[in-house]
């Protein structure tokens, strides 16, 4: 079978990793990729914003299958081009992506679905002067929520009135996240421990993968701004086999249900954030893709084909025998450029990436390779990922940091306290 894997970052490193694996693969090709997915097929310089060239290499290169790894060509429509032109690809099309795309629309779905999630109201720009006068009369904390993409960055948790009118003056005035602002959702707030649960499925059935944990705020113990993930564990031990059950149950089965209900049906993995409150599991957000840096230590502890599974959930017959859990944990944690998420400097050398032992994964993100040296050249650099074949956090976490002590480069940065909160739950 002949992949071509659309991305570049860790979560495509780590899915080339697993792909790479599988008895079916002829050849992986990875657009663009990154230095880490090059040693495991061809990196492929092409424009993927151009839905076009992508399928004419396809069809060049007799792809069998097309992964899309990140949410933009998603939400742009390259699942649809590709399947009108008969390529299989596991990812959905733009309707379905909007459950991602348009927090307004996952609302409406979750309703139709009757899906646990926040109270919330919607309010859109021109709407101001209204949306003011509900946030006086409001309690705190609430959740202010741009409706579109925005980088991660459009959600603020606002602790009192004034924060909240600065907020809504961000969005619909100083339009600081653009179109994306110009809807916003209030919500309730929620408080309890978060985990991401990814359903993989055909549109009609699912499995879900082990549970896991993202850390998003850049400082120790969830301080300071957030980032676009620095670092996850798996699995999450707030998941217990009958939460799990729960979640697949009122959350994932109706939504997916819903999705296909309203000619949406998503073909991919739908990526669940949850919140535990004393309510039971709610949803704080859907992705329409896997998670990153979640998807770094959750398929290392994948057993089985996972090639197939994304076959066979593309070709619209998901095998949902074909993975399981392999009882291990999982760390992952990210080593950063000083700085990030701000500015940061980069280019500079990735010293003590060979010899690591064989239960580290390290995957490439921010990076670049020149004159055979692997520099930096983004704010995530790399995925440190520890694999041990028991369910023990402890460990996972230990081995990681071991590892990562063996690396450097220039302005490192990297969270020590990975993984703490689920080690704090087991104890
Ligand atoms: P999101 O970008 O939707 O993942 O939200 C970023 C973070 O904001 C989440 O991981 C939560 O920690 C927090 N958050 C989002 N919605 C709520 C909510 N309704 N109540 C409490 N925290 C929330
Ligand atoms: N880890 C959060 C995300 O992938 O959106």
């Amino acid at each position: 079978m002949n992949v071509a894997l659309i991305g570049s970052g860790g979560r495509e490193h780590a899915i080339a990793y697993k792909i790479s694996e599988s008895n079916l693969l002829t050849k992986l090709y990875i657009l663009p990729g990154n230095p880490g997915t090059a040693k495991l097929g061809a990196n492929v310089k092409i424009d993927i914003k151009n839905a076009h060239e992508v399928v004419s290499f396809c069809k060049d290169k007799e792809i069998d299958l097309v992964v899309i790894g990140p949410e933009q060509p998603l939400v742009d429509g390259l699942a649809n081009v590709l399947r009108q032109n008969e390529i299989f690809v596991f990812g959905p099309d733009k309707e379905a992506a909007k459950i991602e795309a348009e927090k307004s629309f996952a609302k409406s779905i979750m309703d139709a679905a009757r899906v646990p999630t926040a109270k919330y109201i919607e309010f859109d720009a021109s709407k101001y002067d209204r949306a003011k006068d509900f946030l006086k009369q409001k309690k705190y904390p609430c959740v202010i929520k741009a409706n579109g993409l925005a980088a991660g960055k459009g959600v603020v948790i606002c602790n009192s009135a004034e924060e909240a009118e600065k907020t809504l003056r961000s969005f619909f005035i100083e339009k600081i996240f653009g179109a994306s602002g110009e809807k916003i959702l209030i919500e309730e707030f929620l408080s309890g421990e978060e985990a991401s649960v990814f359903a993989i499925t055909d549109g009609n059935d699912f499995i879900c993968l082990p549970s896991s944990q993202d850390h998003k705020r850049i400082g120790e113990n969830d301080t300071g701004k957030n980032t676009g993930g620095m670092g996850a564990y798996s699995p999450a031990p707030i998941v217990t086999p009958n939460i799990m059950e729960e979640i697949v149950v009122r959350i994932i089965a109706p939504t997916l249900k819903a999705l296909k209900n309203d000619g949406k049906a998503f073909i991919g993995c739908l990526y669940a954030g949850l919140i535990f409150t004393d309510k039971g599991p709610k949803v704080i957000e859907f992705n329409c893709r896997f998670g990153d840096p979640e998807t770094q230590a959750v398929l290392p502890l994948l057993k089985g084909d996972f090639l197939r599974l994304l076959y066979s959930a593309a070709e619209g017959k998901i095998d949902k025998n074909i993975i399981s859990y392999n009882g291990g944990a999982s760390v992952c944690i990210v080593a950063a450029s000083s700085g990030y998420p701000d500015s940061y400097k980069k280019g500079f050398e990735i010293k003590g990436l060979d010899n690591l032992p064989d239960d580290i994964i390290v995957y490439h993100a921010g990076t670049s390779e020149a004159d055979g040296k692997i520099i930096t050249n983004g704010g995530r650099v790399l995925g440190v990922t520890s694999v041990v074949p028991e369910n023990d956090l402890v460990r996972a976490k230990s081995k990681a940091y071991e590892a990562l002590e063996q690396i450097n480069f220039e302005n490192i940065y990297y969270r020590k306290d990975i993984a703490d909160k689920a080690i704090r739950m087991n104890q």
